[in-house]
């Protein structure tokens, strides 16, 4: 368990690197959770500074959840040590973690889309393009980032439960529980998106106009 813990805390520290937040306030010099919707993700950035911005912000949030989870069980065989069978799963949990609860910014960051498909995409790359499908068929019909994100989040936990067989046996244990246990914080972390997708008032990304996201 300590180093499913400690891969937890590596995972952590990578996946709390703000990168969204460090890029707007070096061209602006404001804090990003001050305009917009608020967060420091790739589409409060993109909506302020444009579509490269948010590519970006996207790739490099993705990566730190792609990279930890991929990265530490190898450093772990590396160094010598025998992975443990959870260790990838740890160390996604932590970047994720990271990205929402970063220790950096006060512990109020994101809401781990990207970082969460980095992290996804490591682990289950088929029920990840699952994922990228229903993000992208809801985002053709709605132009809303938000419902896009709750759909694959959705899109994901449906796809890796058809795909996975005994998904309760203590080997995939706890990578169900984990996949479970992302999209709710992840449709947990959009609450304030669901209310204004509520009232009708969540903005919709204008294609015509540009990066107005
Ligand atoms: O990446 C988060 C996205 O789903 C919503 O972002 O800025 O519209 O709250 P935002």
């Amino acid at each position: 368990w300590l180093q499913d813990a400690l891969s937890g805390l590596a995972g952590y520290l990578i996946g709390g690197i703000p990168f969204g937040y460090l890029i707007f306030k070096a061209i602006r010099g404001v804090d990003i959770r001050t305009v917009g919707s608020g967060n420091i993700g790739a589409t409060n950035v993109g909506r302020m500074l444009g579509f490269r911005y948010f590519l970006l912000v996207f790739t490099l949030d993705l990566l730190k959840g792609l990279l930890p989870t991929l990265g530490i069980p190898w450093v772990v065989a590396r160094a010598g040590g025998e992975p443990s069978p959870d260790l990838a799963v740890f160390s996604a949990l932590g970047a994720i973690l990271g990205h929402n609860f970063p220790v950096y910014l006060g512990f109020r960051g994101g809401k781990g889309v990207a970082t969460s498909l980095g992290a996804l995409l490591a682990l289950d790359p088929v029920a990840s393009a699952a994922a990228a499908v229903a993000w992208f068929a809801t985002f053709g019909l709605t132009r809303i980032v938000s419902a896009s994100s709750i759909a694959g989040a959705v899109g994901f936990v449906a796809a890796y439960f058809a795909r996975t067989p005994e998904p309760w046996s203590r080997e995939r244990l706890a990578m169900s529980l984990f996949a479970i246990a992302i999209a709710i914080l992840l449709i947990g972390r959009h609450r304030k998106n669901l209310k204004r997708l509520m009232d009708g008032t969540e903005p919709r990304v204008s294609l015509r106009k540009g990066p107005k996201v």
